[in-house]
């Protein structure tokens, strides 16, 4: 078996990676840049491509089924970046790589005690050898109300955490679990109640932007919104204005809109065109990191795991009916 691995940096995922390839024989190419159809050529003669988090559009797709390509298998959970319509139109099987929940929810709590706490204004404060309280004070979280926006496999380990802090959990899911011992709320009174709302939806036509002007208009004042999994669920600019009308208290954000010509790379003596992501580090209550919630070595392990199981299934025309996407519409007849 041959597959071809393209956003393929040589970091932290590579001897896992390069590990189970070896074990199962599988010819591993692969290149650093991300796939566009100038470097689509490169995978040619592979039947099996890999990816990360680029946008692969219809007309990569149609190149890829053009040049023979069979399977795209996503090194990542979100495959919202994928035109997975037109690739099964073209007979492309589409997979991902769901892995240990753990390393997201995790993340998120991070983010959300970090921002309760203030911690980025104390360690800016500690920065400057600047040792006083006042400005600072935090709340303590078995006093707050979370809403977890998506109840699938992050999103409940999440909601577990808090619990585990003693907060209250209201809970949102286009399709509710009435065996998971969560209490659901329409959307409109989750965000009326929520002192932190926290995003685990996936990206779809109808995920995109829930978080709005609107949305935030009947949020309750000084909301902390924590969005952990993919930028374009909130519409950045409604979400400044809600930060700078401090209806908004706080923002965490561990992916952006517009992240994908930014995050990864380093760009520290460049200087960032993107006007809205400046405004958005400069403010002094919003985090700001790289989407990299996922970034533990359990996660690594388990993704390349996934992938080369993914890989060998497809392979042998195996059924994977856990970590093959279906086109969305497919997926919500799926669930309900
Ligand atoms: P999952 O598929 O287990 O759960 C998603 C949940 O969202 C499901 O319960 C589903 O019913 C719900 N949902 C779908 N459409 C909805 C809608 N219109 N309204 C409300 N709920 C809706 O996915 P999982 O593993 O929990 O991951 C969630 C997201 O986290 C991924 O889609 C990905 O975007 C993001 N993610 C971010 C990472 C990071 O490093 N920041 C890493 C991994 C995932």
């Amino acid at each position: 078996m041959k597959v071809f691995a393209y956003s393929y940096r040589k970091f932290d995922e590579a001897p896992y990676f390069e590990k189970y390839c070896k074990e199962l024989g599988i010819e591993l190419g692969y290149t650093e840049e991300d796939p566009t159809l100038e470097n689509a050529h490169l995978a040619a003669g592979y039947p099996y491509i890999s990816i990360l988090l680029t946008r692969v559009d219809a007309a990569l797709v149609e190149e890829f089924a053009r040049l023979g390509v069979k399977m795209i298998s996503n090194r990542l959970i979100g495959v919202d970046h994928v035109d997975v319509k037109r690739a099964k139109e073209l007979g492309i099987r589409i997979s991902n790589a769901p892995y240990s929940s753990n390393c997201v929810a995790d993340y998120t709590l991070m983010l959300m005690l970090m921002s309760i706490r203030r911690m980025r204004q104390i360690l800016r404060r500690n920065e400057m050898n600047d040792f006083t309280l006042p400005g600072i004070q935090g709340m303590e979280m078995a006093n707050l109300t979370v809403g977890v926006l998506g109840t699938g496999k992050i999103g409940r380990v999440f909601a577990e955490i808090c619990r585990g802090f003693g907060m209250r959990v209201l809970a949102y899911d286009k399709f509710p679990d009435p065996g998971s011992g969560l209490c659901y709320a329409a959307l409109p009174e989750l965000f009326h109640q929520a002192d932190v709302i926290s995003l685990h939806c996936p990206l779809t036509d109808e995920t995109q932007h829930m978080i709005d002007a609107a949305a935030i208009a009947g949020m309750k004042p000084g909301v902390v919104i924590v969005n952990t999994s993919r930028g374009a669920l909130v519409d950045t600019e409604a979400l400044i204005e809600g930060l700078r009308s401090r209806k908004i208290g706080a923002a965490c954000l561990d992916v952006y809109e517009e992240e994908a010509e930014l995050f990864y790379e380093d760009r520290s003596e460049a200087i960032i065109e993107d006007d809205t992501l400046v405004r958005l580090i400069a403010m002094p209550n919003v985090i700001v990191s790289s989407h990299q919630a996922f970034l533990t070595k359990e996660a690594l392990n388990n993704i390349a795991a996934v992938t080369v199981d993914n890989l060998l299934k497809f392979g042998r025309g195996e059924p994977s009916p856990d970590t093959e996407v279906c086109a969305p519409k497919e997926q919500d007849q799926r669930r309900s």
